[in-house]
């Protein structure tokens, strides 16, 4: 079965949006482990309480990404885990080189707004304080630089005049359980062709 890997860094709504689409029988994939740089993210309860391997791997010393041999061990454990496809799901350190190499385009990423708009953190703020109408989220491919690679689906949310950050954001989140799921779904059924920056959909 299509095997994918969740790297998770705090709550893991995203991780129990794709397990409840895999309960549903939505989504037809095996998650093969789940890691985070986080010990105490509840990503890995969520994991450990489904039976589905959970493991915590220090990050290293910089705060923003993984330290390059801590980086060999988390391919190492995803591949010996047959992870075909790596889903960051809220993992707050940027990936580099090694990650690259092991897992070229077949590394995807949900972001809290409507990309190229509001890359970085607390995307969901970003876009209150410039005073967007509309944000929402992006599943994309994940490049070297941040926020950057293929767009494969977005979905739209209104920016309310009473929104806080917090409100905003859990809207998003809404909408990012439905998109997540749906992405790893036609990337596992093999119906997602990246051409430049434009990924084709072709759905049955
Ligand atoms: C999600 O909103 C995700 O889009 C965001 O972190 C949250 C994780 O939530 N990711 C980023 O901001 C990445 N730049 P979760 O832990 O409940 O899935």
């Amino acid at each position: 079965m299509f095997t994918i890997g969740v790297l998770a860094s705090g709550k893991g709504s995203n991780l129990q949006a794709i397990i409840d689409q895999i309960k549903t029988g939505f989504l037809n994939v095996k998650i093969g482990v789940v890691i985070s740089d986080n010990p105490q993210a509840y990503a890995l309860e969520i994991a450990r309480s489904e039976k589905i391997p959970a493991e915590y791997i220090e990050p290293g010393k910089h705060k923003t990404f993984l330290d390059p041999n801590q980086e060999k061990k988390y391919v190492q454990c995803l591949k010996e885990h047959h992870v075909e496809l790596v889903c960051l799901a809220g993992f707050m350190r940027v990936i580099k080189k090694e990650f690259f190499n092991a897992y070229q385009g077949r590394i995807i990423n949900i972001h809290p707004s409507l990309l190229p708009a509001f890359r970085g953190l607390e995307a969901w703020k970003q876009a209150i304080d410039y005073g967007v109408k509309f944000t929402g989220c992006t599943v994309h491919f994940v490049e070297e630089d941040i926020d950057t690679g293929p767009i494969v689906l977005q979905a739209v949310v209104p920016v309310l005049s009473d929104d806080s950050p917090e409100s905003l954001h859990k809207r998003i989140q809404e909408k990012e359980h439905i998109i997540y799921p749906l992405a790893i779904k036609l990337i596992s059924e093999n119906n997602v062709v990246v051409e430049g920056r434009r990924v084709m959909i072709y759905e049955d």
